[in-house]
């Protein structure tokens, strides 16, 4: 069977990152009344708070030279500047443009930042993220599911 790689074989390093942001899960598209059926307390309208958890795995081969399989210093200045300082500490709905027309749930969350780290990054390393919004609710999204 072909393995993905014929190298060095596919090894994954994952790093995590952290934010605190709050959102407010409502739409335009529904009444009052049918966002806090929908969303619950979540629909509340000042909005609430998360410190989330970002998980970033990226794959590939060990670099022969390096022993390393991607550069963490490299991953720290793209997912910080992309994502970290534009959520760190603010409301989503209002502040972070990608989500003016998107309701900030944990779906959307990682699969906006899937979209928005994925392209930064070499082709195919991104692997998998896993956003953690509360004690018992994470949310993932991996390069098999995602359109390249
Ligand atoms: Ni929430």
């Amino acid at each position: 069977m072909q393995t993905p790689t014929d190298g060095t074989g596919m090894i994954y390093l994952s790093r995590r990152y952290r934010f605190a942001a709050s959102h407010r899960l409502y739409t335009q598209r529904l009444s009052d009344m049918e966002n806090r059926v929908l969303f619950g307390k979540c629909a509340n309208p000042n909005g609430h708070g998360h410190n989330y958890q970002l998980v970033v795995t990226v794959g590939g081969e060990i670099d022969p030279l390096t022993g390393m399989v991607f550069d963490l210093g490299v991953l720290d200045e793209l997912v910080g500047r992309r994502i970290v300082e534009r959520y760190d500490h603010k409301y989503l709905n209002l502040d972070v443009e990608d989500y003016m027309n998107l309701v900030p749930t944990g779906e959307n969350i990682v699969r906006r930042i899937w979209q928005d780290l994925a392209p930064a990054l070499p082709h195919g390393k991104l692997k998998k993220l896993l956003l953690v919004e509360t004690r018992d609710n994470y949310f993932e999204c991996s390069a098999e599911g995602m359109p390249e």
